[in-house]
């Protein structure tokens, strides 16, 4: 009886709450299981893949956008001592794990809509499952944020709908966590990125881990584009190089 209360009246309030205040949903989800979950072993090799994609380009000053419990950014941040490590994300309960996980990053609570950094402060931003929840409203803002405080590349590691079969993607957009199907690679474009490479993850995307019930991932690497009033990539030219070398991932 009080799950059917819950499904019938409290859910749909529950929904239309979250769906306008997203900030609650993630501050909520961040008090329960999902910030003291154990990953899988494909999905921590993934992020070890994704830290090292980052370290590679030796960058002296990087942003993980959505940083949840912080996972990766401790990766990322061990992984080399001497680089400056920002996190943002507007849920204040998973940065508090990520506080943990991550000591020495700087870490804000904040929407990528708005983010308080000068214009091409970051060699990387990066970021793992948080460009599919911004609403269409919101879309525009966030991908420009994330252009004007880039200086050099972007790593995007999602769930992509366009790769899926019908059935994938009716779980995709069936989901109760208010994700958004769209075209990241367009709005990259659009906010001025130049698309570098998009991957299907040979972690997520393996029989074994679709059998399994989850969804594949792709990474998504794109650059600031040269034209436009940046100096187009503060790394240094050995950036551009090494990304020819990517025989860790299956090219598409
Ligand atoms: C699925 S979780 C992924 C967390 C983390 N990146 C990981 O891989 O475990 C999505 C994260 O994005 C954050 N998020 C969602 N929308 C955001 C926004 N507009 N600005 C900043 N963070 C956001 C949520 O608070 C949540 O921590």
């Amino acid at each position: 009886m009080i799950r059917k209360i819950y499904e019938w009246f409290l859910h749909p309030i529950a929904r239309a709450v979250y769906k306008r205040y997203p900030g609650l949903y993630w501050w909520r989800r961040g008090q329960s299981y999902y910030n003291n979950r154990v990953l899988l072993p494909w999905e921590r090799r993934a992020r070890e893949d994704i830290a090292r994609k980052v370290l590679s380009w030796h960058p002296s000053r990087v942003l993980e956008y959505g940083v949840g419990n912080g996972q990766l950014l401790k990766r990322v941040s061990e992984g080399d001592p001497a680089l400056e490590c920002h996190g943002v994300d507007i849920s204040a309960t998973q940065m508090k794990k990520a506080s943990l996980l991550a000591p020495n990053a700087r870490l804000s609570v904040s929407n990528i809509t708005k983010l308080e950094y000068p214009d091409d402060y970051f060699d990387v931003v990066y970021g793992i499952s948080v460009l599919m929840y911004i609403p269409q409203e919101k879309r525009e803002q966030a991908f420009k944020e994330l252009y004007r405080v880039c200086r050099g590349y972007l790593v995007a590691y999602e769930l992509v709908p366009k790769y899926y079969d019908d059935a994938a993607r009716k779980r995709y957009c069936e989901a109760t966590d208010f994700r958004y199907d769209y075209d990241y690679e367009e709005s990259l474009k659009q906010a001025g990125f130049e698309i570098v490479e998009v991957i299907k993850d040979p972690h997520s995307w393996s029989d074994y881990v679709i059998k399994e019930g989850a969804l594949p991932f792709g990474l998504i690497i794109a650059r600031k584009h040269k034209d436009k009033g940046s100096n187009g990539g503060g790394i240094s030219a050995v950036v551009v190089e090494r990304l020819s070398d990517r025989n860790d991932l299956l090219c598409l």
